[in-house]
């Protein structure tokens, strides 16, 4: 069974008591559900990490280049949080360790402040999901599965 590494940034670790008009009342441990559920649903199994530390991230990124390449992970569902507005290193690391990221947003970043517009994520993202709220992580496991199955998946 192969894994899906999901990954949530700073301050993800308070959703549910967030700002909850953004990003809703789900807490993170429902989204983790969510996601094991949903990975669970198509033969996978999801690995879900936040961490408010911009070096870990790295880390894990580094290490989940390694067991993509092993054939052991078939990619990361990455919310970056602020760090997507901010992080050179984190969109260095996705391109240095080759890891397939689909970068995640609960709320339409487009649609809020100026400085939410410009990611640094996005350029080495291998696809996007934005503003549909806590089920974007359904939709970002289920993206990883099809695309891992090929176009006739679709
Ligand atoms: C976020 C959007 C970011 O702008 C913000 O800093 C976050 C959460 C989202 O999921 O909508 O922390 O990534």
């Amino acid at each position: 069974m192969k894994t899906i590494l999901v990954l949530n940034g700073p301050n993800l670790n308070l959703l549910g008591t967030r700002e909850p008009a953004v990003y809703g009342a789900e807490t993170l441990a429902d989204v983790e559900r969510l996601c094991r559920d949903e990975a669970g649903k198509l033969g996978m199994s999801a690995d879900c990490r936040q961490s408010n530390h911009e070096g870990r991230l790295i880390d894990w990124i580094h290490e989940a280049g390694r067991e993509i390449a092993a054939g052991n992970m078939l990619g990361v569902v990455f919310n970056p949080g602020a760090f997507t507005h901010t992080s050179v290193a984190l969109h260095d690391a996705i391109k240095g360790a080759n890891a397939t990221v689909i970068e995640l947003h609960i709320s339409n970043v487009h649609a809020r402040e100026e400085f939410r517009r410009h990611s640094y994520i996005s350029p080495a993202a291998r696809g996007i999901i934005v503003g549909f709220g806590v089920i974007g992580y359904a939709i970002a496991i289920g993206a990883l599965v099809r695309l891992a199955a090929g176009p006739r998946a679709a």
